[in-house]
Order: structure tokens, then sequence, then C-alpha cells
């Protein structure tokens, strides 16, 4: 099983490429493949953050009140950005700049925690909960690609992943 950082690293890694894809111009004249990579970016989003909030927040919080209060907060921040860029998906009026807002955001706080909660948690966490957060991602995506694989419009290439 791979290690904590390098599970947390590559998973911000993949949502980043993930919601890159959105300000793709050809992704904007596909509304089919805009909403599949929203689906996984969004997905994929809300168990990272619920991952790092149930299993190494509570711990976190012990040690460093103030950094995990500020984590909640961009997580919380992050959420508000989602729904603001998935209500434009959903109505075709998505702004090229609210979904750069969120890529930025996103980027800066994954940045942030790889320094702070992350290492922290590497070094001090219980096992369990690193493992349960690395469990926790796997099942994520391997529930989604099974979701997607299974939809009869799905992309013979798996290319939305
Ligand atoms: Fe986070
Ligand atoms: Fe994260």
């Amino acid at each position: 099983m791979p290690g904590l950082l390098a599970t947390m690293h590559d998973d911000h890694a993949r949502l980043d490429a993930l919601i890159e894809r959105l300000l793709d111009p050809v992704q904007a004249n596909d509304p089919g493949g805009l909403v599949r990579v929203w689906g996984d970016f969004e997905h994929g989003l809300a168990a990272h953050l619920e991952a790092e909030e149930q299993c190494l927040l509570p711990g976190f919080e012990r040690v460093d009140t103030a950094e995990a209060a500020s984590i909640r907060s961009d997580h919380a921040k992050l959420r508000r950005l989602v729904a603001e860029v998935g209500a434009g998906i959903e109505l075709q009026i998505v702004r090229e700049h609210t979904v750069r807002q969120l890529v930025h955001f996103l980027r800066s706080h994954a940045v942030m925690e790889e320094q702070t909660l992350h290492r922290w948690a590497d070094l001090r966490a219980p096992a369990q909960a690193k493992a349960a957060v690395v469990e926790r991602l796997a099942e994520a995506l391997h529930v989604r690609r099974r979701a997607t694989d299974s939809r009869p419009d799905a992309p013979a290439s798996g290319d939305s992943r």
C-alpha cells in the first residue's frame, strides 16, 4: 500500500489535472465530455475532503487548532466554488473566471496542506487513520470508475479519467 504523503499528493495532482481539463476549449465545445470530467472531479474532490475531515483533521486539531480551522475553512470555500461551477456547467453558463478561481484556490490549498496536515499525519497520525484515508480514496476511485464504465455513453478508451 502506498504511503500517505504519496497518496495525497497523487490525488491532489489527479484532481488538478481533471479541473484543468475544464479550461480546454475543445472540452468546452463538448458538453457531454465536460459533464463527465466535472463528474469525475466533483466525486473525487468530495471523497478527498471527507477523508481528510473524518480521518486526519480530528487528530490534527489537537496539535494545531488554528491550522486545522484554516483547513476546514478552505474546504468550505472549495465546496462553495464547486457548487458555483457545478451550477454553471449544468446551465451551460460556466465562466472561465470561476473555473480559474477554483483551480488556483485548490492548488494553493494543496501546497499548504502537503506542508502541514499531510506532513503531520505522515509522521504522527495513527496507522489506522492513514490506512483508512488511503483505502477511502482508492474505494472512491473504484466506485466512480465502475459507475462511469457501466454507462451506455462511456467512452471506449476510458479517456474521461
Ligand atoms: Fe484539504
Ligand atoms: Fe487535500
